[in-house]
């Protein structure tokens, strides 16, 4: 078994996209810029949006962080939303989940000019990823394939188990499998038999939040394993495998901290100089 490292394959995709953005700034006399915004208090969030700013920084993206009390109208919201969809320095918004209840989190979405959109969140988006077209990738389901790629080039005619059915990751997941040939299988919390469905998969993906979930008699030997779970427990944070169990059956298991997570940091700076491009050639 390796233990797939998404700190490093995080770092190179930087040095490619430090470089990249470089080579634009010569051409466009501009660079990428990023804009966060940051509604409420939430501790995860706060360290997010904080990394995000440094990484970006790092690659030579402008970042900006728009900071909102939690009690903030969502009319402000969505006309902050409207003057960066027309500042040509913007090329990129992403509003930090979760928002507060009070505030739409669809209408929000939805008021994102689509080539903005760095999350790949907005419904023209969605539908074109869905259509096999040309369209904005979430960050994290992005990360996610990126490491699968990097150890099989070939996935045709594998089959693909995805344990959550998010429109944040399950969903543009199964998405992206399927554009690969892959047999995809979504699973969720209303799946009969979790054991045995994880127990065909050639990959498999867990994104649920529960901790240590999938165990090592849920894996095929030889089988790919991202572990996209994020879980705070008593004994620190863990993802939704258990990695030491599982590590003795798979061919390859990601890490938590240390797999997706920096992949999907990694993913939304190039999703930047991807909408940086398309505001261009408009
Ligand atoms: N909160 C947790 N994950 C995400 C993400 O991928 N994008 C945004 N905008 N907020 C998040």
């Amino acid at each position: 078994m390796f233990k797939i490292d998404g700190k490093k394959t995080a770092a190179t995709l930087r040095e490619k996209l430090k470089k990249k953005i470089s080579e634009l700034k010569s051409t466009y006399k501009a660079i990428p810029g990023l804009t966060v915004i940051l509604v409420g208090e939430d501790p995860a969030s706060k360290i997010y949006v904080k990394n995000k700013e440094k990484f970006a920084n790092e690659v030579g993206i402008k970042s900006e962080i728009v900071r909102y009390p939690n009690t903030i109208e969502e009319k402000t919201v969505l006309n902050k939303i409207k003057e960066l969809n027309e500042d040509s320095n913007v090329s990129g918004i992403l509003i930090q989940l979760p928002l507060p209840k009070h505030i739409d989190k669809r209408k929000i979405i939805e008021a994102i000019l689509p080539d903005k959109d760095v999350d790949g969140f907005h419904p023209v988006n969605v539908g074109n990823l869905s259509s096999g077209y040309d369209s904005m990738i979430p960050c994290t389901p992005l990360g996610c394939y990126l490491l699968i790629k990097d150890i099989e080039k070939d996935l045709n005619g594998k089959h693909a188990v995805i344990i959550g059915r998010s429109n944040l990751n399950g969903k543009p997941m199964a998405q992206l499998l399927l554009k690969e040939n892959c047999t995809v299988t979504i699973t969720h919390s209303k799946t009969k038999d979790l054991r045995t469905e994880c127990k065909r998969a050639d990959i498999i993906i867990a994104a649920v939040g529960r901790p240590k979930l999938v165990r090592g008699d849920w894996v095929k030997k030889d089988a790919i394993v991202i572990d996209v779970g994020i879980n705070k427990t008593d004994s620190g944070l863990v993802g939704d495998v258990d990695f030491d169990e599982v590590s003795k059956v798979a061919k390859a298991v990601s890490p938590v901290p240390g797999g997706v997570g920096p992949m999907t940091i990694a993913c939304l700076l190039s999703n930047t100089v991807e909408c940086f491009k398309k505001t261009r050639s408009n």
